[in-house]
């Protein structure tokens, strides 16, 4: 497969090394509430609450974002290679006003206004450090960013042309809520955009992690990305649809993800960020030698450490915010 990123039609090619483990479907809408239930519990009023979860022993969600660096290594490098994609999709326009929700370090806002010159892009996430880290980053006054709950966003009605929002909306624990503000702030005739990984099956990097990870302890089954709402085809479009948008469309895109070494996919996990990388940092030593072992069997088989590539499959979504 071309290095290059793509926008293309997924024809289910480029399983993963070993298939997927299926889970009954019960089973899996259980977890996907539980999830939710987690998530839930994080938001109090407007805010992300410091609250730490309870449930399936999850770390606090200002946890998970937290460490700008370490995001940028584990997943800010594959993010901006989605990001053009679904500029791309969002069919943003010269001189457009656009607001990126769950900014994170930047790299839907920066593909922003890297592919539209004039184009005016306000980023909001609720992780300050993330701020931080895209604000130093900012180039010019075309872009900036702020702290900021999706669920409460603080922006006027209809103010901007198109709301994007990138490996987000799973994240958010009342996403109908959100889609709500991004649709009250997005002008009437204007877009409203977004992309959420495939965790159950298209994404392969995490994919393989949680397949091995569940593997070794079937006790955190819950933890598993694969049992988050959104993230399958469908579900987005469901969600878009039912707040009232219109001429809805769905699309997968597809990234290559080529990782140099066993290393350069594996150590990037032990810097904390998401819901990986937590579990992967919280391990003891032996259980964290155990899983490292069990993925570098299932990346590189019995073949010597190199560089080795993987697919990433996102669902993007976008609809038109009726007149009103
Ligand atoms: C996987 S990161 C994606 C960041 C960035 N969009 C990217 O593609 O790299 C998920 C982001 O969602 C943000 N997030 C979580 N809850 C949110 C909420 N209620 N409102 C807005 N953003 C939220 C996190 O702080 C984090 O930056």
């Amino acid at each position: 497969m071309d290095q290059d990123v793509s926008l293309r039609a997924h024809r289910g090619q480029g399983r993963t090394p070993r298939a997927p483990m299926d889970m009954k479907y019960a089973r899996r809408r259980a977890h996907h509430w539980a999830w939710i239930a987690a998530l839930s519990m994080l938001v109090a009023t407007d805010r992300v609450t410091h609250t730490p979860i309870a449930a399936n022993n999850m770390p606090p969600q200002q946890d998970l974002f937290a460490e700008s660096d370490a995001y940028e290594r584990f997943m800010g490098r594959w993010s901006r290679r989605l990001a053009p994609l679904l500029v791309k999709f969002a069919a943003v326009d010269e001189g457009d006003s656009v607001l990126d929700v769950g900014s994170g370090t930047g790299a839907l806002a920066f593909a922003l206004a890297e592919a539209i010159p004039s184009v005016r892009v306000t980023g909001v996430d609720p992780s300050s450090a993330y701020v931080r880290y895209a604000q130093a980053r900012t180039p010019g006054d075309r872009v900036r960013f702020s702290v900021g709950d999706a669920q409460a966003l603080e922006i006027p009605d209809a103010s901007v042309d198109k709301t994007v929002s990138l490996l987000v909306m799973n994240f958010i624990p009342d996403a109908k809520k959100a889609l709500r503000e991004m649709i009250r702030v997005t002008r009437p005739g204007g877009v409203v955009a977004a992309a959420v990984w495939d965790y159950a099956e298209g994404m392969e990097m995490l994919r393989v992690f949680w397949d091995e990870a569940v593997a070794l302890d079937s006790t955190i089954a819950a933890r598993d990305e694969r049992n988050m709402p959104l993230c399958r085809q469908g579900e987005l479009a469901a969600l878009w649809r039912a707040n009232g948008l219109e001429r809805v469309e769905e699309l997968p895109i597809v990234i290559e993800l080529s990782f140099t070494s066993f290393d350069d996919y594996w150590r990037p996990f032990l810097g904390g960020q998401g819901p990986a990388g937590a579990y992967a940092a919280s391990l003891s030593e032996p259980r964290r030698a155990a899983l490292a072992a069990r993925l570098r069997g299932r990346l590189l088989g019995t073949r010597q450490d190199g560089p080795f590539r993987l697919r990433g499959r996102a669902w993007a979504v976008k609809g038109v915010v009726p007149a009103r």
